[in-house]
């Protein structure tokens, strides 16, 4: 049996702005995890397993864009093992799909590691990456890569759409607090959406994308030099102009809103938006108290986490 896992991941600053080349940052999410794994079983073919979304089902009978398929079939060509029957894959998750935590990425790149595993073959981060971009493009229709990147690297990433990934240090941890509105939203139709808008008033639109972007740049900035408490003003400014670019939503603003009454010192969506999930930035002791007026404000769930 072979294994391997990915996390979710949240994006701190610069979603959408980054699908127009300005610079976003993302981290990993290790509380929610894809888990994967490749088992030898007497039947030949290759079976699909995904329990969470009720599939059961050999690849061969799957359309060739399906994203699982379009994984697996995408990575054993790039590994060169076009011949490999008799297993089923296992794919489980914890990671709420259509919510902004990167749940298509993370199975993405835990299905293309399970197969290397399993083939005993190497593949470098940049190799996954790219395979994993490719199944996010069936998923959202036109990715900036970012999603991809953070899952296969792990790490906080500064990305810049076609440039090489850029991993960056946190001087000083500090602590996120998670909420999921509990509204399934789609990528894929926000990008749609902001690319509809930017083409009727081109001006108005790189202007919030070099506004956000530039956010991005400061935030980079005080993380590395050890100042997170100051990136609290920073969120709920990238937070206005997404709510300017019609990709928040009640839900989202109504969570930003509890958090920051409750102490958070800054809040914002995360993430495609229209749902899935906001972040709370927050002091270790008030990390309970900002959960809860996020649950008390409708949030079906929130994790706490340490970004380090
Ligand atoms: C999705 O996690 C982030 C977006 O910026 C889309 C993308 O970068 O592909 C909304």
């Amino acid at each position: 049996m072979s294994r391997a896992s990915a996390p979710g991941k949240i994006i701190l600053f610069g979603e959408h702005a980054v699908v127009y080349g300005q610079p976003a940052l993302a981290v990993p999410v290790t509380q929610v995890q894809a888990d994967v794994r490749i088992e030898k079983i007497f039947s030949p073919g290759i079976r699909i397993n995904a329990p969470n979304i009720q599939l059961s089902e050999r690849l061969d009978k799957l359309a060739s864009s399906h994203p699982l398929a379009a994984t697996v079939s995408n990575t054993l060509h790039a590994l060169k093992a076009d011949s490999l029957s008799s297993v089923t894959i296992l794919i489980r998750s914890s990671i709420p799909v259509a919510s902004g935590l990167g749940s298509g990425a993370a199975v993405s790149v835990a299905i293309i590691r399970a197969l290397a595993n399993h083939l005993k073959k190497d593949l470098s981060d940049e190799q996954v990456s790219a395979l994993a971009y490719q199944t996010e493009k069936l998923y959202h229709g036109t990715p900036s890569g970012i999603d991809n990147a953070v899952v296969t690297y792990a790490k906080p990433v500064y990305f810049v759409k076609g440039q090489p990934i850029e991993t960056f240090q946190v001087k000083k941890p500090f602590t996120i607090v998670i909420g999921d509105t509990g509204v399934p939203a789609s990528t894929k139709e926000s990008v749609r959406d902001v690319r509809v808008q930017h083409h009727k008033n081109p001006e108005r639109y790189e202007t919030l994308f070099a506004a956000i972007g530039s956010i991005a740049s400061t935030a980079r900035q005080l993380i590395e030099g050890g100042m997170p408490e100051s990136l609290g003003p920073l969120m709920d400014e990238n937070h206005a102009l997404l709510r300017g670019m019609k990709v928040s939503s009640p839900e989202l603003d109504d969570l930003v809103e509890a958090a920051r009454e409750a102490g958070a010192l800054g809040a914002k969506m995360s993430g495609g938006g229209r749902g899935g999930n906001m972040i709370a930035l927050v002091q270790p002791k008030k990390a309970k108290a900002v959960a809860k007026a996020m649950k008390d404000a409708g949030a079906t769930n929130t994790i706490t986490t340490k970004i380090a």
